[in-house]
């Protein structure tokens, strides 16, 4: 599955894409850095199976070109707490 992981280089998202990775999938990271940082991913940042975006979830160009695109995602809101939606049951 492709997974798009929003707050990707952050401390719960990295995690997230390294268990993502490691159950073989395909995982897109957005993030604007606001507090996350690049040194978080890399430890994997090299994978094939992994592409970080920088970019705010709240602009309307990521809705139009990389939502449509993947087949499974993440979302982490700050200001209410942790919540992680999947549009698909997680299997690769
Ligand atoms: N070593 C540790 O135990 C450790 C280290 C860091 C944090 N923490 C804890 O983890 C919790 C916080 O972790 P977190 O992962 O939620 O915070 P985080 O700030 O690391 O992750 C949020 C991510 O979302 C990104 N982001 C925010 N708004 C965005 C937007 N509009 N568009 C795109 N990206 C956006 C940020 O740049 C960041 O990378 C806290 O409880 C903190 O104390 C623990």
């Amino acid at each position: 599955m492709r997974i798009l992981v929003t707050g990707g280089a952050g401390f719960i998202g990295s995690h997230l894409c390294e268990e993502l990775l490691g159950c073989g999938h395909e995982v897109w990271a957005l993030d604007d850095l606001s507090t996350g940082r690049l040194e978080n991913l890399r430890t994997f940042e090299r994978q094939p199976r992994f592409r970080f975006l920088e970019g705010n979830v709240m602009d309307s160009r990521w809705s139009t070109a990389w939502w449509p695109r993947a087949t499974g995602s993440t979302t982490w809101r700050r200001r209410s707490g942790s919540s992680t939606c999947w549009r698909t049951p997680c299997a690769p």
